[in-house]
């Protein structure tokens, strides 16, 4: 039930105010959309940081400063320009110990609940997580900490608690609020420099559950606001009742242990701000103050229970009436199941701060707190009413208007409205107010405070600092208007021909008309005012009058709404929608002229440009389509002289394979002048195209030769029959070919006409045997011999008789010596032997030898070749050479000879195949040690190790060429690999 046990009739009053009130509605000329208030505030907010909280103004050092969470700022008084800021973070054990006591993590910073200011320096308390802690700090720079100070009992712990605290003149520090963790203990005290003092703990007849709302301090008195639950309320259930309490700022506690930091001069008055007539009806919470000491008036936000329909009324109460009530009886309950009565105060002088008290009169006093009658507020109805809404924050300005000052009310709502309402000076007691703007600001106020100096609210909510001028004149535009919007601010300016504050502050100025006589007229004609601009934002648009097609633009409209026109005033003139940015579409600049030409000889080109920049394309228009660039090129232009270029050496090609596959060899590795070649009579590269290196492979296998020479008469006869020989020179070691040790044989053959044989030919004619030679037809000076033979059967060719000359020396010689006998047969049958022949001296004194012995070779032993001639040792000697060299001279026929003669013995076997096969083999290298001329290689005549062959090999430094085997070439045709086949199958 609503309030004071009459529920019915406060339902008819309450919904009688519901009618009776009027709904400030949106299209009322006095609302000031959020939009439309974008334009004249000033806003502080800075990233990262939330519950922007108090404010505190040095109007001195034209700054401010603003608590946010975890921090403070210092801002300039005009314009909100960030000065300084001073951290001031919970310690990391603090949050801990705080989220660990069960508390949320959001609770567990530190906010600021206090900020107050001596003039030198500023106190500020934070509930610190939970452990509330409080600093004092430089005013000039409040990142210095002069000193720390417990919190307790200064501060609350609970972030959302609702406290007040003062510091007054002479340096006491006031509090009202709960001060201990689970918020059960509210107190009201004192912090002294020598004591404190308090209310006393857990009496609900001094403070039952209080919520602080505000405090303010008059000459002798310190007045604290709260709402608390009604201990005087004896009906069922529970009733909020809103209170002051009043303390001497004189009160240093009793003597007695019983008073001892307790007040002794605590007393309290329920206060009344309801609707007059038989049945009143309460606003029983007080939400916010403002206490006007000029005025020595206090403005207070009433609203009903929260329980109940939504319901705010603004009560002023005058000090002089606060302090009758302080002066009148109390009330007082002897017991709990006593009635409460009323009970003279006889202490007057002691309440009042003059006389101190005995310690009985102490005992006796400290059973009344509470005071018998209600403080009564200024009108007998509240200054005004509001359905459906709940108020919260409330501060006055106090404004010089033509004729008198006008109290400015602003009142917050839950709904993040501002009210601002002129209290016109009429007489009596049915004071009202008048709305004469609304503002739309936030939707959470956190704090609200009015600074005369800058005539401007300050607002703070969750994300910011917000400063809102009080005046805003400038949206009347006409002079009927200007005066029915009876804003005190505002008044005609005849000099500018517009609504405006008051020049240079002076409201007496002749030219500044007003007329403040009532609330704003709401009837008269209202003529329409623009709204701000909206936000850009994107949109079609045509942006040529005549083009079928709508371009995208960035438009922003405004609505003619603030005022909307009303009652026959005129619209507003002027465009509803602006537009920008529109898409351009992208068109070519002309042809710049031709660039000059690239080169001044030769081949070059010469270029013109354009750009797409007549427009340029914008906000998604299309680009231009087509060459930004043309190119020509420059004709009758003499040839470039050649330009020399100098040879470069390519990169070394990696290192061949070694030259031979056994032994000893050499690797090599290649570059060419081609990086670049050498152009234009340029140099050639300097240096070596080709690098040798050593390298060794497995030793070789062994091998062999045998060479064969052409026969050579060693014995002519000037017969058919004669003596023919040739050198068989076998060689075999394993070394390379050129190395090959050497051994010589020869092998003597009988030849008679051109049968040649190894053995002495034996006649085969039908001859019979010469006969011996007859005698010298003379002893000297030239005879004839004459020899015979029978044909003993028919087949005989050839003569019969032979005739040589003998004794041909001279008839006077000395000597004379007979003919040589024939040669004896040969003494060895095969191998080596000799064999004889002898003369006879024909007289005394023959000179020489009689006989004449000579080697002779009888048959073969054995084969010429084979192992007989492998088993020999090669013996190299200067002699061995020289065969080589005839050996090498007569090549083909040697070749040809061995072919044949080892055709015909079949059973021989072969001792090396190089010499068997008919034609050259061009596998195969034939050793050679050729002087070659000088020369440059040509370069493809280099070597390719890619494909693993050389083809052959020059260099310039050595004279000496060393043909290689090709055996094994990948590029083996038929013809090739056949023949391979066949050498391969001789080596078996
Ligand atoms: C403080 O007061 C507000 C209303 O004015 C209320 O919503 C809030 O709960 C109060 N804080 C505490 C801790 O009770
Ligand atoms: C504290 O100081 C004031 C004056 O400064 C004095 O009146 C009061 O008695 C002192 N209280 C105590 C407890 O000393």
């Amino acid at each position: 039930m609503l309030s004071n046990g009459l529920p019915a009739c406060s339902i008819y009053i309450l919904l009688f105010l519901v009618c009776s009130c009027s709904n400030i509605l949106q299209n009322d000329f006095r609302f000031i959309s959020s939009q439309d208030l974008k334009s004249s505030i000033t806003i502080f907010s800075a990233e990262g940081n939330t519950s922007y909280s108090q404010i505190l103004f040095d109007v001195s050092r034209n700054q401010l400063f603003l608590s946010v969470r975890d921090g403070l700022y210092r801002l300039s008084l005009s314009g909100l320009k960030f000065l300084e800021y001073a951290d001031w973070q919970s310690p990391e054990n603090k949050k801990i110990e705080c989220t660990y006591k069960g508390q949320n993590e959001e609770s567990c910073h530190n906010y600021i609940k206090v900020l107050l200011s001596n003039r030198w320096h500023i106190f500020v308390c934070g509930t610190n997580a939970f452990s509330p802690v409080c600093s004092w700090r430089e005013i000039n720079n409040i990142s210095n900490v002069i000193e720390v100070v417990d919190g307790i009992a200064k501060s609350s712990y609970n972030p959302t608690a609702n406290i007040t605290a003062f510091l007054s003149e002479n340096g006491e520090y006031y509090f009202g609020g709960p001060t201990d963790f689970s918020g059960s203990d509210s107190l009201i005290s004192k912090t002294a420099r020598n004591m404190t003092l308090r209310t006393k703990q857990y009496n609900s007849f001094w403070l039952n559950e209080p919520q602080f709302i505000g405090s303010f301090e008059s000459e002798k008195f310190v007045y604290f606001l709260f709402r608390e639950t009604a201990v005087e309320h004896m009906n069922c259930g529970k009733t909020i009742y809103s209170r002051v309490a009043r303390v001497c700022k004189n009160d240093y506690g009793g003597i007695h242990a019983i008073f001892k930091d307790n007040w002794t001069t605590f007393l309290k008055a329920r206060l009344n701000c309801s609707t007059s007539g038989e049945y009143p009806f309460y606003f029983n919470e007080i939400q916010s103050m403002s206490y006007v000491a000029t005025e020595q008036t206090m403005y207070a936000t009433f609203t009903t229970s929260p329980n109940g329909i939504a319901g705010s009324a603004v009560c002023s109460f005058h000090l002089s009436a606060i302090d009758e009530a302080f002066n009148g009886p109390f009330k007082y309950q002897h017991d709990m199941n006593s009635a409460w009565v009323k009970h003279d105060n006889v202490h007057l002088g002691h309440y009042n701060c003059m006389s101190s008290l005995r310690n009985n009169h102490l005992l006796e006093t400290s059973k009344y707190q509470l005071m018998d009658s209600a403080v009564q507020s200024t009108s007998l109805d509240p200054l005004y009413t509001s359905t459906l809404e709940r108020f919260t924050h409330i501060t006055v300005d106090v404004v010089d208007t033509k004729k008198d000052s006008v109290h400015i009310l602003y009142v917050a709502t839950t709904e993040g409205l501002v009210k601002k309402l002129s209290l016109l000076p009429l007489h009596g007691k049915h004071k009202k107010a008048c709305v004469v703007e609304v503002w739309q600001v936030a939707t959470s106020i956190f704090n609200m405070k009015f600074l005369k100096e800058t005539s401007s609210v300050y607002i703070t909510t969750n994300d910011g600092l917000i400063q809102i001028p009080s005046a805003h004149c400038k949206r009347h535009t006409s002079r009927a208007n200007c005066k029915n919007a009876m804003d005190p601010y505002c008044g005609w300016n005849e000099r500018e021909e517009s609504c405006s504050v008051a020049p240079f502050g002076d409201p007496h100025n002749r030219f500044w008309i007003q007329h403040i006589n009532s609330c704003p007229i709401l009837d008269s004609p209202i003529d329409g005012g623009w709204s701000t601009w909206s936000e850009w934002s994107p949109c079609h648009h045509k942006t040529w009058a005549n083009s079928d097609s709508f371009d995208q633009c960035l438009c922003q409209t405004r609505q003619c709404n603030n005022p909307q026109p009303s009652n026959g005033g005129r619209e507003c003139s002027g465009p509803s929608i602006a537009v920008t940015n529109c898409t351009v579409h992208g068109g070519w600049s002309d042809w710049s002229g031709w660039s000059a030409c690239s080169a001044t000889c030769g081949t070059a080109v010469k270029i013109r440009l354009r750009t797409c920049t007549n427009p340029a394309p914008a906000f998604g228009g299309r680009v231009c389509v087509g060459q930004d660039r043309l190119e020509a090129f420059c004709t009758e232009h003499p040839p470039c002289p050649a330009e020399a270029v100098d040879g470069g050496w390519s990169p070394w090609s990696p290192w061949s394979s070694c030259s031979t596959n056994c032994g000893e060899g050499y690797a090599i590795r290649q570059r060419k002048c081609n990086n670049p070649a050498p152009l234009n009579g340029g140099q050639y590269c300097k240096g070596n195209d080709i690098e040798y290196n050593v390298c060794r492979n497995d030793s070789c296998p062994e091998q062999r030769r045998l060479h064969t020479t052409d026969w050579v008469v060693i014995k002519n006869a000037s017969s058919k029959v004669y003596l023919r020989r040739r050198f068989k020179v076998t060689c075999k070691a394993p070394v390379r070919h050129d190395q090959l040790k050497l051994i010589v044989r020869n092998e003597t053959q009988f030849c008679y006409g051109h049968q040649c044989d190894s053995e002495e030919p034996i006649e085969h004619s039908d001859w019979g045997a010469w006969s011996r030679w007859s005698e010298c037809s003379a002893s000297c000076g030239g005879g004839i011999q004459t020899r015979t033979r029978d044909c003993e059967k028919r087949n005989c060719e050839g003569e019969s008789l032979q005739t040589r000359e003998c004794n041909v020396h001279d008839c006077g010689s000395s000597w004379i010596w007979g003919c040589w006998s024939d040669w004896s047969p040969c003494n060895a049958t095969c191998g080596w032997g000799t064999r004889t022949r002898r003369r006879s001296c024909l007289r005394e004194g023959c000179e020489g030898d009689e006989f004449e012995v000579q080697s002779c070779q009888g048959d073969s032993c054995e084969p010429i070749l084979g192992g007989q001639l492998e088993q020999s040792s090669c013996v190299a000697s200067s002699l061995s050479f020289f065969f080589i060299g005839a050996i090498v001279g007569l090549m083909p026929s040697v070749v040809y000879l061995s072919y044949y003669f080892f055709k015909r013995k079949k059973n021989t076997v072969p001792c090396s195949p190089h010499y068997i096969t008919a034609e050259q083999n061009p596998y195969i290298s034939v050793p050679t040690r050729e002087k070659i001329s000088k020369k440059h290689s040509s370069p493809t005549s280099g070597f390719y190790p890619t494909n693993g062959t050389v083809k052959s090999l020059k260099r310039y430094a050595d004279d000496y060429e060393i043909p290689t085997l090709k055996r094994g070439s990948h590029e083996m045709r038929n013809g090739h690999s056949k023949q391979y086949e066949n050498d391969k199958h001789l080596y078996d």
